[in-house]
């Protein structure tokens, strides 16, 4: 028995369960744990890939119920065949390992690890996430194990830009060992992802729903109400290269909402440079980043 008493989980082996050259396969003992946690009474997992959780579930008695395009079961067509009070997911990170190759070579249209753009990727990852918790009883909840994936340099958080259906129990960090990007060197600050996430969400009501999502956009500093003079010079003079004189903080500042809802905007630019601890005056009327 090894229940989950701390928030951080560090497995250097993945135990005897699966199929250990399955690519991308998570070690048995996240599943056994969180099974010694959480107690259910019906075990579903969805992705179930190479087999760890239907080992582990076999070892502990569960009749559990391992859905994957591998054994013929589609996320996003096909439905969960019961009603449960614990579904395991692991889903594919993007596209970072292609699963076709995983069934000599069988192209799947709906397969999640197809190449595709993100926002797609995160479209399809929120309808099966909607359909796990629309399978869970009430009481019910969905582990959800996945990492974060860096592409061309661009670090993207998938927990974070998902859509979150249910009640947030408990996020637990999981260590990584022997990642692929932990082996190569880079050059640079470039830090490599050596955790994964493993999120708990509720079902907490029957007709109640809790969502949560993230909105992406962005936004002209000048444009805003709700931003400080010390701000619109920074960036200023960041886009003058390093060094402004007062009147090219102007010219650039002029069009700025807060210019233009302020008739002393100059007055108040001389102010803030001469006040702020951010800005050097290196000549008269002349400004750097201190
Ligand atoms: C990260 S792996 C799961 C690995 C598994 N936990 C293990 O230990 O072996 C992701 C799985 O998602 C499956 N998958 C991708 N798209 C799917 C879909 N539309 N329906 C069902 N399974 C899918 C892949 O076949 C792959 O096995």
């Amino acid at each position: 028995m090894s229940k989950l008493n701390a928030s951080i989980m560090s497995y250097k082996n993945r135990g005897k369960w699966g199929d250990y050259s399955y690519r991308g396969n998570c070690s048995g003992h996240v599943i056994n744990d969180l099974l010694d946690t959480f107690k259910p009474n019906r075990f579903v997992e969805v992705f179930s890939g190479g087999g760890t959780g239907r080992d582990v579930a076999r070892d502990k008695g569960y009749k559990g119920i391992h859905l994957d395009l591998n054994n013929g079961w589609d996320a996003l067509s096909d439905e969960i065949p019961v009603a449960s009070d614990f579904i395991f997911s692991h889903p594919p990170y993007w596209d970072i390992i292609k699963y076709k190759d995983m069934r000599n070579n069988q192209y799947d249209a709906n397969d999640l690890s197809n190449k595709m753009n993100y926002e797609e990727f995160i479209q399809k990852l929120d309808k099966v996430n909607k359909k796990i918790y629309d399978a869970l009883i009430v009481g019910g909840r969905h582990a959800f194990l996945i990492g974060d994936v860096r592409k061309s340099k661009k670090y993207y958080s998938i927990i974070k830009d998902m859509t979150w259906f249910g009640e947030l129990e408990e996020h637990l960090i999981k260590e990584q060992f022997n990642t692929v990007s932990a082996k190569k060197s880079y050059g640079g600050s470039f830090i490599p992802i050596s955790h994964e996430h493993l999120l708990i969400f509720k079902k907490t009501g029957i007709w109640n729903m809790p969502i949560k999502f993230t909105k992406n956009f962005d936004k002209d500093i000048r444009e805003l109400d709700q931003i400080t003079w010390k701000a619109l010079i920074q960036g200023a003079i960041e886009e003058l290269n390093g060094t402004a004189k007062l009147s090219e903080l102007y010219a650039t500042l002029q069009d700025s909402k807060k210019a233009q809802k302020n008739e002393h905007w100059k007055e108040k630019i001389r102010q803030i440079v001469r006040d702020s601890t951010v800005f050097l005056r290196v000549d008269v009327g002349t400004y750097q980043l201190q």
